[in-house]
C-alpha cells in the first residue's frame, strides 16, 4: 500500500523491514517462536492493512476500536484512514512496552492526535468505556475473541463493522476462532462473511433487518 503522507510512509517502511526480519527469525525458530511471541510484531500484514484502510474510507466511521495494539503496525493503517474521515481510534494493549513503542511510531507518523492509547485488559476496558463504536478490529490473543465480542456487542452502533483477524491461520487458533464465528452467526442482527485475505478476516456488519446466515 502506498501512503500519501511522507511521514506515515517512512514509519510503515520501518515496520515492513522489521516484519521481514521477524518472519525470517520465526521461520528459523519454528514452534519455539511461540514462547517468545511478545518479541514479534505479529501484524495483520500489508494486505489486511490496506483492506482495513479502504474499508474505513468507505464506511466513514466515527469511533474505531482496536483490540491488540501490539507495536502499532495495524494502528498505523487505522489511524491514517481515521484522519482522512475525521474519526478517532481507541486502541487497547496489555503490554506497556509494546504500547510505548506504538506511541512513538504513531507520533513520528504525525498521527498521535488521532489515537487514544489505552493500557490494560481489553475485556475490562471495553466494559469501562462509556461510548459506542462503529468500527472494530479484533486482533488480540485468540482465547479473548469471544469475551471481547460479548463485551463489545452491546456497544455496537447500527451499521457497525467488525473485522476479526486470524480466522484461517495460524491453525492452532482454529477452535477459538470457530467459537467466535459461531457466536457472531447466532446474532440475528449481524451479517458476516469469511474473507480469505491475509490470515483470514471475518467481516461482520450490524444490520437490523437482514441476516442471510451464509
Ligand atoms: C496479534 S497481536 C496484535 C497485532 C497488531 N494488531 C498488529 O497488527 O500489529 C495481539 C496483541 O494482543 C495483546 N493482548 C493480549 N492479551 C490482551 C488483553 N487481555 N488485553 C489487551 N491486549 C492484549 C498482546 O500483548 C499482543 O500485543
Amino acid at each position: 500500500m502506498h501512503f500519501s503522507d511522507r511521514k506515515v510512509a517512512a514509519v510503515f517502511a520501518r515496520y515492513d523491514r522489521r516484519e521481514q526480519a521477524d518472519s525470517q527469525r520465526m521461520r528459523e525458530l519454528g514452534p519455539a517462536a511461540f514462547a517468545i511471541r511478545d518479541e514479534f510484531l505479529l501484524p495483520v500484514g500489508p494486505e489486511v492493512g490496506a483492506f482495513l484502510h479502504a474499508l474505513i474510507l468507505a464506511r466513514r466511521p466515527r469511533r474505531i476500536l482496536e483490540l491488540g495494539t501490539s507495536y502499532g503496525y495495524s494502528t498505523l493503517f487505522l489511524a491514517d484512514a481515521a484522519r482522512s474521515v475525521g474519526a478517532k481510534v481507541v486502541t487497547i494493549e496489555i503490554a506497556d512496552y509494546k504500547q510505548a513503542h506504538a506511541r512513538t511510531q504513531l507520533a513520528e507518523a504525525g498521527l498521535d492526535d488521532v489515537v487514544d492509547f489505552r493500557l490494560g485488559d481489553a475485556v475490562a476496558m471495553i466494559r469501562e468505556d462509556s461510548g459506542s463504536f462503529d468500527f472494530a478490529l479484533l486482533d488480540i490473543w485468540k482465547e479473548l475473541y469471544l469475551p471481547c465480542f460479548d463485551a463489545l456487542y452491546p456497544k455496537l452502533d447500527e451499521e457497525s463493522v467488525i473485522c476479526a483477524d486470524n480466522m484461517i491461520s495460524p491453525e492452532i487458533a482454529r477452535p477459538e476462532v470457530r467459537e467466535y464465528r459461531n457466536a457472531v452467526r447466532e446474532k440475528a442482527d449481524l451479517q458476516t462473511a469469511l474473507l480469505p485475505i491475509g490470515q483470514g478476516i471475518e467481516l461482520t456488519v450490524r444490520w437490523r433487518d437482514g441476516n442471510p446466515k451464509l
